[in-house]
């Protein structure tokens, strides 16, 4: 795996630097009247990001009728409960943006597990390019657990990773709760995959897959890069030093 490291003095610079590929990407689709297929992660590290891409002096500037945006994961949890990843990139995006709602492609967490794994790679198989029977999206933007899980795939089902299926269903090994979750091989499949990774709490786990180590083994984040082997890690300093 080639690890591009981007690393920036703060957090917000990390983010803003996200931000802005996000808006140059989507745009230069705009320019050739395609969409820009773009998955996101929940959790925390993304809520400022997508506080910055609200912002009406970065937002006047892009082209959110060529964004379509999905999820990587969600939580089975109604849309507006507290833990939805949609429920947090509507409130800090969503609503303040002309992104056009049939762009929008929510999982849906308050539907049966099973049911809604189906579903959702159902869809992505209708409205996505695929290749070696999985969806390809223009970039995903992925996160790290302080356990080195990624999207829905914890340490405890590393099978996710090599899954037949497009979309699966995990359960969080400590809550216990269900989620939906893109696997391996849908992440994998991705032209872009970006890793968005701020704070000292995941430092040590982001320098042993970094540097390749026998440890990083034990991490679901270290084994997704593009079918071509790379996997570029947007991170702020405090996480390398
Ligand atoms: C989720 C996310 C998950 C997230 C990591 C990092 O649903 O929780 O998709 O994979 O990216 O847990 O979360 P933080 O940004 O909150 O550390």
């Amino acid at each position: 795996m080639t690890y591009q490291q981007h690393i920036f003095a703060s957090v917000d610079e990390t983010a803003g630097a996200v931000a802005e590929l996000i808006r140059e990407l989507t745009n230069a689709r705009a320019e050739l009247s395609q969409f820009f297929n773009l998955a996101v992660s929940g959790g925390s590290t993304p809520k400022l990001l997508f506080r910055m891409m609200a912002d009406e002096s970065f937002s006047a500037d892009m082209r959110w009728e060529a964004l379509r945006i999905f999820w990587v994961d969600e939580r089975c949890v109604e849309p507006t409960h507290e833990e939805s990843n949609f429920g947090m990139t509507y409130d800090s995006l969503l609503q303040h943006v002309k992104i056009p709602s049939e762009n929008i492609f929510r999982m849906k967490g308050e539907d049966i597990p099973d049911n809604e794994a189906i579903r959702y790679a159902d869809m992505l198989r209708h409205v996505l390019p695929a290749k070696e029977g999985y969806p390809v999206f223009d970039l995903i933007l992925l996160g790290m657990g302080d356990d080195g899980h990624t999207a829905s795939i914890f340490p405890d089902n590393m099978a996710l990773l090599e899954s037949e299926k497009t979309v699966a269903v995990a359960t969080h090994p400590q809550s216990r709760q269900k989620r939906i979750t893109l696997t391996g091989p849908t992440l994998r499949n991705a032209v872009r995959i970006l890793f968005l990774v701020t704070g000292t709490g995941k430092a040590n786990i982001a320098r042993e897959i970094l540097s390749q180590t026998q440890e990083a083994k034990k991490y679901p984040a270290a084994y997704i890069g593009t079918t071509a082997g790379i996997s570029e890690w947007y991170m702020d300093k405090s996480v390398t030093e």
